[in-house]
């Protein structure tokens, strides 16, 4: 049975037709004193169909984190012999070093909490697979980038995959490789804040060639908008930019839609109007 998180409803169902597994009905409740109640009575009412219950719930926020931990607990009291965490997009994975003396691990501080209401994790394309070590469980990366060819228009212009970093190269070479044509290359990128990133393009001609610039996120959007506005004065015909996890927070769209892409596409790891890729096929085989 699939029990979903409220910020991954969409996926959650479209998991559940690929596996042909039932959707447990699900409750998300706030208190006055602002604590979240999120539970799985649905799953409670099938016991039958219980014995492995699979949550499903990408951590956008901390709440969603909250109803992650009490989504597992609910699955595991009412009957549940294997708990599998399925973290379509895992927050705070960039978080994956201490930066400065006194700083936590981010990262390693929430897998320990998740570990620890089930027995298996899954996560699509972690910032960096390594993120998976910091489970007490078995955790494996699932990579669904190859699913952001699918929208791409089938007549690209001698078609460049660039990375705005290198890395998230491999993700430009996957796509690339779906695509079944073109070029990868990318771009040098330094962050100066959460904010501002200075990048440096390659020597890379993309005069008069369409180019899709992947990520594995975009948040902010600096990154991508810098990427494409550089492209623009190289001379760039069409500039296409995709991504596995579209958070785009705060005016990221605003940035991206200004710097002039001609489409944003990503997948529904984060429910987003630019999620128009499912990445479930994908989970359905590694489940
Ligand atoms: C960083 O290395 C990631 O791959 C992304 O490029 C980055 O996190 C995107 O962040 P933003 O949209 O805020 O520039």
């Amino acid at each position: 049975m699939i029990i979903s998180g409220s910020a991954s409803q969409a996926l959650a169902a479209e998991l559940a037709a690929e596996l042909d597994e039932p959707l447990a009905s699900v409750e998300y409740e706030r208190f006055p004193d602002g604590e979240l109640l999120a539970a799985a009575p649905g799953f409670a009412a099938e016991e039958a169909d219980a014995e492995r219950a699979i949550v499903v719930a990408s951590t956008v926020s901390s709440d969603a984190h909250v109803e992650l931990l009490q989504l597992q607990d609910a699955a595991r009291e009412w009957g549940a012999e294997e708990v599998v965490t399925v973290l379509p997009y895992m927050g705070y994975a960039r978080q994956d070093e201490a930066f400065e003396e006194g700083h936590p691990i981010s990262a390693r501080a929430v897998a320990r909490a998740i570990s620890s209401g089930t027995d298996r994790v899954l996560t699509v394309n972690p910032h960096e697979n390594a993120v998976c070590d910091f489970f007490d469980v078995p955790a494996e990366p699932i990579d669904a980038a190859g699913r952001l060819a699918d929208p791409l228009p089938a007549d690209l212009t001698d078609p460049v995959f660039l990375s705005p970093d290198e890395g998230a190269l491999d993700i430009a070479a996957t796509v690339r490789d779906a695509y079944g044509a073109g070029d990868t290359d990318y771009f040098e990128k330094q962050r100066l804040s959460g904010t501002e990133v200075e990048l440096t393009p390659s020597d890379t001609d993309v005069e008069g060639r369409d180019v899709v610039v992947t990520d594995d996120i975009i948040a902010t959007g600096s990154t991508m908008s810098g990427a494409v506005e550089i492209l623009a004065e190289k001379g760039a015909s069409n500039v296409y930019v995709t991504c596995v996890h579209p958070m785009l927070a705060a005016d990221a769209y605003t940035k991206l839609s200004k710097a002039g892409v001609e489409s944003i596409c990503g997948t529904d790891t984060i429910e987003r109007p630019v999620s128009e890729v499912s990445v479930a096929p994908v989970i359905a085989e590694e489940i």
